[in-house]
């Protein structure tokens, strides 16, 4: 059971979180925030899930997490037009503020995985999906969903990245309630940051990227490409060496070759 008093206690920001829904069971939080027929419109809004029917991934996979046991939330975003134009570094800043917590609390060094999974000896501990709810080309609402796996220590199916958690990394459990907190203080702490210097996030994300000049595939779509991982530009996007030249990649998946 999450207790939302611990919680409570060590949430320290000023908006990230204050107002915040628990659910048992939902069908995703992401999809929750997302339909604005639920009336939430406060900015920094948490859904938390202890388990998820429809829980989603990136690039229409499902995302599957054992009841009760790990972190499975969403944050809403509104009315910030800044940060809408920077949604790449939204990205970046929640996968930085899952990593530094894990440095923080538990001395783990995670690593970033493009373009915004977190593993742990090499495997999937977290990932993001960032959505968003436009009308008329204006960005109305983000959603960051974050899929955790903290106690769990079982892994049944098919995975497109084998997965671990906290848990089997770190050989004991851990206090979900406290994770959760310095997460959303880590995460607010670094999008006021990137208001003024949104380099430093990506360098920040650059020191945890231990992939950067090792050679690897991207898939987009039904096309794969090979090449070496040169850099991540001033946007976020990964620059991909290949015989005929540096190219710019916006979204795929990557994998080690
Ligand atoms: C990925 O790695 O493909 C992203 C996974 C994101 C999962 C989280 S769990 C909370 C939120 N609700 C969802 O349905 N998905 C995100």
């Amino acid at each position: 059971m999450f207790n939302l008093e611990l919680f409570g206690l060590k949430l320290n920001t000023n908006y990230i979180g204050r107002n915040f829904f628990y659910f048992e069971e939902i069908d995703s939080t992401n999809t929750y925030l997302l339909d604005k027929s639920n009336n939430i419109d406060i900015s920094g809004t948490v859904v938390f899930a202890e388990f998820q029917t429809k829980g989603r991934g990136r690039m229409d996979r499902s995302w599957s997490s054992n009841s009760g046991q790990n972190l499975t939330f969403s944050i809403l975003f509104l009315d910030n037009p800044k940060l809408f134009q920077m949604l790449n570094f939204l990205n970046f800043s929640a996968a930085l503020a899952v990593a530094v917590s894990l440095e923080n609390l538990y001395q783990i060094k995670p690593e970033l995985k493009w373009p915004n999974d977190i593993l742990i000896s090499r495997k999937k501990t977290c990932g993001i999906l960032v959505e968003t709810v436009t009308s008329n080309s204006n960005i109305e609402r983000v959603v960051v969903g974050i899929g955790l796996n903290v106690n769990q220590n079982h892994f049944k199916g098919e995975f497109n990245y084998p997965p671990t958690s906290i848990r089997i990394e770190l050989g004991k459990e851990v206090e979900r309630e406290r994770l959760l907190a310095e997460i959303l203080n880590n995460l607010e702490i670094l999008i006021n940051k990137l208001k003024s210097n949104k380099n430093q996030i990506i360098n920040e994300w650059k020191l945890r990227c231990k992939m950067i000049g090792e050679k690897i595939s991207i898939k987009q779509n039904n096309e794969v490409k090979f090449g070496i991982f040169d850099d991540i530009d001033d946007n976020g996007f990964l620059l991909l060496k290949t015989k005929a030249g540096i190219e710019k990649i916006t979204a795929g998946d990557l994998s080690l070759v």
